[in-house]
């Protein structure tokens, strides 16, 4: 059978990360071998499809962690231990190996990918890690980030504002070649113009709409490139080429909308 057709797995156990957040695992061997940075097409039956980045594995389980947003989300929310849920993927390209010390840059949902990408080499490499969210509540994965400097929105933890506004001054306190980052555009725009001004390497998660998730409905292009195919991850030459990042995006009908 191929990654391409949903296997229907049930669901082992689900846990709240957040007021907004939960994480789903399931036995899954394909997606629990894939690369940090990719994901998974999740079906529920009756409402429909929604792409997923994988955000940890275990042995052969892997571990999504989805925000409320639609019917789609809210529905994987109510979802229990024994339920079932379908699963294509892993698709798409993922972060490279870090070779050397990187750091890690982190915004809502986003850190999702950014847990699996720490679970697979913090043993291995220095990974320093900066996690925003909107509140204290919102902060995800804290515990197993062990972070240098978080930031909320609203001040209730760690730095008042957002998280780019205190990247600047970390960098300078030690030789970083790489960031990885995942998160709202806006931030990951900003990192990608620090890395500019500072010499940086950079890989970033790109979200765009994605239907069929795998390069044939042209729903999730930007300036041509197939995010759900040649992304989800991409480095800072390609962000280079790309007149819409940080500035526009496509609504499920293809409105083109500002980020
Ligand atoms: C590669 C990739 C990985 C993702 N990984 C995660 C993850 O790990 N955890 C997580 O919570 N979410 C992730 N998302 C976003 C998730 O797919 C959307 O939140 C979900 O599709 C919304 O579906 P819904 O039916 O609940 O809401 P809808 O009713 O479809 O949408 C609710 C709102 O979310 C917006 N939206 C819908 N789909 C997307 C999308 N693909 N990208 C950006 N905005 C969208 C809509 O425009 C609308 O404003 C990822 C998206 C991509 C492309
Ligand atoms: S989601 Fe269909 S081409 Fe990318």
């Amino acid at each position: 059978m191929g990654n391409d057709k949903p296997r229907i797995r049930e669901v082992n156990l689900t846990r709240e990360e957040s007021p907004s957040v939960r994480t789903i695992r399931l036995y899954d061997p394909r997606t629990s071998n894939a690369t940090p940075g990719q994901f998974a097409m999740l079906w529920v039956p009756d409402s429909g499809e929604v792409p997923i980045a994988i955000s940890g594995t275990q042995g052969e389980y892997s571990e999504f962690t989805i925000k409320r947003r639609g019917e789609i989300t809210a529905e994987i929310h109510e979802l229990e231990a024994g339920d079932k849920i379908g699963v294509r993927g892993p698709y798409g390209v993922g972060f490279s190996r870090p070779e050397g010390p990187s750091v890690i840059v982190g915004g809502g949902y986003g850190v999702a990918p950014l847990r699996y990408f720490h679970q697979r080499h913090s043993r291995d490499v220095s990974l320093e890690t900066l996690v925003g969210a909107a509140t204290a509540a919102e902060l995800l994965f804290v515990d197993q980030f062990n972070p240098q400097i978080v930031s909320t929105d609203d001040g209730s933890k760690g730095h008042h504002g957002f998280i780019t506004e205190v990247l600047e001054d970390f960098l300078a306190q030690s030789d970083f070649e790489m960031i990885y980052t995942a998160g709202p555009e806006p931030m990951m725009a900003k990192v990608y113009q620090i890395c500019k001004t500072r010499g940086l390497k950079l890989e970033a998660s790109l979200e765009r709409i994605m239907k069929c998730g795998v390069g044939l409905c042209g729903s999730c292009l930007i300036d041509g490139f197939r995010v759900c195919k040649d992304g989800p991850v991409v480095d800072l030459d390609r962000l280079d080429g790309f007149s819409e990042f940080g500035r526009w995006t496509r609504t499920s009908s293809g409105k083109k909308e500002r980020v």
